[in-house]
């Protein structure tokens, strides 16, 4: 785990661009012996022969680490980048996107609670909001992810954590993070936001009035889908709740994968720049397409909460959705044609990929479910990657023909 008091904050960096902090940020006292990169540190435990010395860090009262399933060099460097970025007091990584979800749930939730959240989060939330958390005596409301007024309603109710994912997976709808932190503080609940699709790059929750935010690493942060990771960053009584859970349960951060979540991020600047103004030109040019029967993307003036997306994000990301004239029979016939999007269940990468709710992000939900959350069977979620946009439309082009 990370914060302020324990790490060093680099007077270098003072009031230097996110662009610039995702490329040095975090990285300062791990930079040993003149190394420009932050090792792996591949040790299980680190070593004190004074015991004073090693009872002060046992006891949080020293900086440094004692057990890698605790913490980590190398998974700090990686918290410590991601703290900067979401302008976070404190930061603690995870194993998965699912891990930090999971553990940061249980971790603040007993029997007896409520949460309340929206229709349409990723799948894998879905399933700890219909199954996971009930199984405890923890209750979930689930509310039309567009209905801000039902929402805040349903808060107003009582609850002890809202839950918010936006824009969400793989409708990329829009939920109002002022607004909705605003209902829950009054009712004293703690607001969670996954920030995976947006990136810090393009919003920040916590300035917003969130309490935590959370990333999937492995999507954008990584950015070149050879890493899983998550990370949980805000309050630092609350992160400090989520690590004590991971470090007991153990869904830690593997050292390797945290070096290459941290290589990854040097570029995550250029790369949801590069993103951002591809997935609008895409996104444009598939509203004009007769075989496309609607588009999902926050960038377009079209979309139901594009105002708010414009006064809360600064890009509205590389992944966009869209649904096909002829259903999922149409998705069958087009997706083989794509030559430059791996057909693959995942987000975030420099390459382009493509595909069905069906197969990737509500894989765990039965068709009736998807329907229940408004997931039409004929979308395709298309993350943009950083090949050229003039390909990417050729390649569309090309594939629609088969619709
Ligand atoms: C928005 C969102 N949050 C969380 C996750 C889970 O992340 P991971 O696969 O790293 O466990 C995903 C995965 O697709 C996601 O899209």
């Amino acid at each position: 785990m990370s914060d302020r008091s324990a790490s060093s904050a680099d007077p270098a960096l003072a009031g230097v661009s996110r662009d610039t902090l995702a490329v040095r940020g975090g990285e300062g006292e791990y930079l040993v012996q003149g190394a420009t990169q932050v090792p792996v540190v591949y040790s299980a435990a680190f070593g004190y022969p004074d015991v004073d010395a090693w009872l002060a860090v046992a006891q949080g009262r020293a900086p440094g680490h004692i057990y890698s399933r605790n913490t980590n060099p190398t998974n700090h460097a990686f918290e410590e980048k991601v703290r900067v970025l979401e302008g976070a007091e404190a930061a603690t990584s995870f194993a998965t996107g699912m891990a930090a979800i999971s553990n940061a749930l249980f971790a603040l939730l007993a029997p007896g609670d409520h949460v309340v959240s929206v229709k349409d989060t990723y799948g894998g939330t879905n399933q700890m909001f219909v199954d996971f958390l009930p199984r405890l005596g923890i209750t979930v409301d689930l509310c039309d992810t567009s209905d801000h007024e039902e929402i805040e309603t349903v808060i107003a109710r009582g609850c002890q954590v809202v839950y918010l994912e936006t824009p969400t997976n793989p409708t990329l709808k829009v939920l109002d993070i002022a607004r909705l932190a605003a209902a829950a503080h009054e009712a004293r609940a703690v607001v969670l936001a996954d920030n995976t699709f947006a990136t810090p790059i393009n919003q920040n929750p916590l300035e917003l009035g969130a309490d935590l935010v959370i990333h999937s690493a492995t999507k954008f942060l990584g950015g070149h889908a050879d890493a899983l990771g998550g990370v949980v960053c805000g309050d630092p009584g609350l992160v400090a709740k989520a690590y004590h859970y991971r470090e007991i349960t153990g869904a830690s951060l593997d050292p390797m994968a945290a070096y290459l979540l941290l290589r990854g991020m040097k570029t995550l600047g250029l790369r949801i720049a590069r993103q951002n103004e591809s997935a609008l030109r895409i996104a444009r040019w598939l509203d004009e397409r007769p075989e496309v029967a609607a588009v999902y993307y926050p960038g377009l003036e079209s979309h139901v909460h594009h105002d708010v997306a414009a006064r809360q994000m600064r890009g509205y990301g590389g992944v966009l959705s869209f649904m096909l004239e002829g259903g999922f029979e149409a998705v069958r016939r087009v997706l083989p044609k794509l030559r430059l999007a791996h057909r693959a269940a995942n987000l975030g990468a420099v390459e382009t990929v493509a595909g069905p709710p069906a197969t990737t992000s509500h894989v765990e939900c039965s068709p009736e479910e998807r329907e229940a959350m408004g997931i039409p069977e004929g979308l395709i979620r298309y993350s943009v990657g950083i090949e050229d946009a003039g390909d990417l439309v050729a390649d569309l082009e090309q594939a629609l023909a088969a619709v």
